[in-house]
């Protein structure tokens, strides 16, 4: 189709080309009242789509998303699953939750589901917190902590990092206040990549108040190889307050289903159950999810190309003098100030699509060893970069002031 030249209105008015938006009803005035925390909620900002310059093959490496492709075993369960579109799904997801129980040796009614584990984050704030609470989490993170904790009507108490991209824990449990009714701790750590360490998490668990939840986010569980870091079905074990959040969109590679879930006690997970979407697990995922359990021997071989890969990255960048920080998931983060825009459009100009966050830094996730070998060689042109002071000198606050860009 012809794309529309830059003079043309249509280039700019949305109204010139989409005849629905000159619709009367497509520009409400605004009578409905909303809740006004949406204005001070940052937008939740997806990777973008793979895009290169003509000629140059294109990677999304902005969502650490699995490069691999579904097994052919998860296809056909989806597609038998199919079948059945007409139904609602399992609500209480029966047989995930047994297959599931199983392999990690809990009981089965220590399991709740969710849209994604964001969405079972969501659950935990929500069974959690009433307006005003307070939610502790390490910064920078996860970009979805300060979305859900506002939408909850709760208040975000944002730690920096330390100079290595690792949670200061001490500092975390100094900031809790008798408001505290979640602290998040997000292990490995986006978009940084270290993983938060047994000896540290056992000091901040004793002197955390056991009212409080703590959810260790693992997102990354599978990619972890550092030894000391922390095991969290033990932590989980001996800490009725820890509550594990996992996924099957990053080591299993079905992003695109949206399954993920909590190991939490009894109550914990009973209420997160209540919290949740009814009927948000989809069959399809249900079916996907139970038939990668199924696949669990090729799906860590996978994995552990992916480590390999990351592994031979780490090195290759060392090699070439820079100093980033470990990374024990499946990305590496460039923290590079100042010089972020620069970089991320160095990598964009060799078809590497990246996610920047404002000046703080860059975060690549490791993909196809093509797209790898292309950041070793974009990071090789561009020069170790060393950048002094504090990363997390762009706080919390000037983070939800700005609307949550950058
Ligand atoms: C630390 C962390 N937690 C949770 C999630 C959410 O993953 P999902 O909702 O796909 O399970 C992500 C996604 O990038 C993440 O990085």
């Amino acid at each position: 189709m012809e794309q529309p030249a830059p003079s043309d209105p249509a280039a700019s008015d949305p109204a010139a080309s989409d005849p629905a938006a000159s619709d009367p009803a497509a520009s409400d005035p605004p009578t409905a009242r909303l809740r006004p925390v949406l204005a001070r909620l940052p937008d939740y900002t997806p990777g973008r789509p793979a895009a290169a310059p003509a000629g140059v093959a294109a990677y999304k490496l902005s969502s650490n998303e699995n490069p691999y492709g579904p097994l052919p075993s998860v296809l056909a369960a989806v597609a038998d699953a199919a079948t059945q579109l007409n139904r609602y799904p399992d609500m209480s997801v029966s047989v995930l939750t047994q297959r599931l129980a199983q392999a990690l040796g809990v009981p089965p009614q220590c399991l709740a589901f969710g849209t994604g584990s964001v969405a079972v984050l969501a659950q935990v704030v929500a069974a959690a917190c009433d307006s005003g609470d307070e939610v502790v989490f390490a910064w920078r993170s996860f970009e979805a902590y300060p979305i859900v904790t506002r939408l909850a009507g709760a208040e975000p108490v944002m730690v920096g990092l330390d100079e290595r991209g690792r949670h200061r824990l001490d500092a975390m449990a100094a900031a809790i206040t008798e408001r505290t009714r979640v602290v998040l701790v997000c292990t490995p750590n986006n978009p940084t990549g270290p993983a938060v360490h047994r000896d540290e998490l056992r000091r901040f668990l004793d002197r955390c108040p056991d009212e409080i939840l703590v959810v260790l986010d693992e997102a990354y569980v599978e990619f972890v190889r550092d030894p000391e870091a922390v095991a969290g079905l033990d932590v989980w074990r001996e800490h009725p307050n820890v509550v594990l959040l996992r996924t099957f969109s990053k080591a299993y590679g079905l992003a695109g289903l949206r399954v993920g879930y909590a190991v939490a006690h009894p109550s914990v997970a009973a209420a997160l159950r209540k919290t949740a979407t009814p009927f948000g697990v989809s069959s399809l995922a249900q079916a996907a999810a139970v038939a990668s359990l199924d696949a669990v021997q090729e799906l860590q071989e996978r994995v552990a190309a992916i480590v390999a890969e990351r592994e031979r990255v780490a090195v290759a960048l060392a090699d070439q003098g820079w100093t980033l920080p470990r990374s024990d998931a499946n990305f590496v983060w460039f923290p590079l100030g100042p010089e972020s825009g620069r970089f991320a459009a160095a990598c964009e100009a060799a078809g590497l699509v990246v996610r920047r966050y404002g000046d703080d830094g860059v975060r690549v996730t490791i993909g196809e060893p093509a797209a790898n070998a292309a950041l070793v060689e974009v990071a090789e042109r561009f020069g170790p970069c060393l950048v002094r002071g504090d990363p997390a000198r762009h706080t919390a606050s000037e983070y939800l002031e700005r609307g949550g860009r950058g």
